[in-house]
C-alpha cells in the first residue's frame, strides 16, 4: 500500500458550498474530497480540514512523515501563519499549495503569503478543479498514472 497523499484545508473550508458562493463556487468541501478520491484511484487520500492553526501545523508534520504528497489550502492561515510556512519548510515531501479562488487578484492583505515560498507548486483561481489539477500534478510527481 503506498502512503497517502494528504489533502489538507484550513480555517472556514468547511463552509464552502453555502460560504460567498460567488467567490469560493458552490461545491462543498466534501463534494470535493469525493470527486478527489475517485481521480486517486488506488492512490490513499487523507482528507482532512481544521480552524485551528496548530493542528493544520500538527498535520502539516504528519503529512511529511507518513503522507507520500500535501495538497494544502491554508485558507486565511496562508497570509498570517510563520508556523505554517516552518512547518512547510521542514517538510520532506512535495507540497502543493491549492486556492479556489486567486488571492492574488483579491485584497491587500491577501497579498501577503506564507504558504507560497514553502512549496513545489501553486494553483489558485480555477475553483474546485485546481484540486484536481493538484492532484493531477502529484501523480506525476509521485511517477504514477494520471488515470
Ligand atoms: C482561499 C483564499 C484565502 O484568501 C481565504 O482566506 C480562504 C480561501 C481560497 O481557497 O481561495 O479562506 O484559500
Amino acid at each position: 500500500m503506498s502512503k497517502p497523499v494528504y489533502v489538507l484545508g484550513g480555517p472556514n473550508l468547511n463552509l464552502l458550498g453555502s460560504r460567498e458562493p460567488e467567490i469560493y463556487g458552490r461545491d462543498t468541501l466534501e463534494d470535493i474530497h469525493t470527486r478527489l478520491r475517485v481521480l486517486a484511484g488506488e492512490l490513499p487520500l487523507e482528507t482532512r480540514q481544521t480552524n485551528h492553526e496548530g493542528e493544520l501545523v500538527s498535520w502539516i508534520q504528519e503529512g511529511s512523515a507518513k503522507g507520500s504528497a500535501i495538497i494544502l489550502n491554508a485558507a486565511a492561515y496562508t497570509h498570517t501563519s510563520i508556523a505554517v510556512h516552518d512547518a512547510l519548510k521542514a517538510c520532506t515531501v512535495p507540497v502543493i499549495e491549492v486556492h479556489l479562488s486567486n488571492p492574488a487578484a483579491r485584497d491587500a492583505f491577501r497579498q501577503v503569503n506564507y504558504v507560497s515560498p514553502a512549496v513545489k507548486a501553486t494553483i489558485a483561481g480555477l475553483g474546485a478543479y485546481g484540486y484536481e489539477l493538484a492532484l493531477l500534478a502529484v501523480k506525476t510527481l509521485l511517477g504514477q498514472k494520471e488515470t
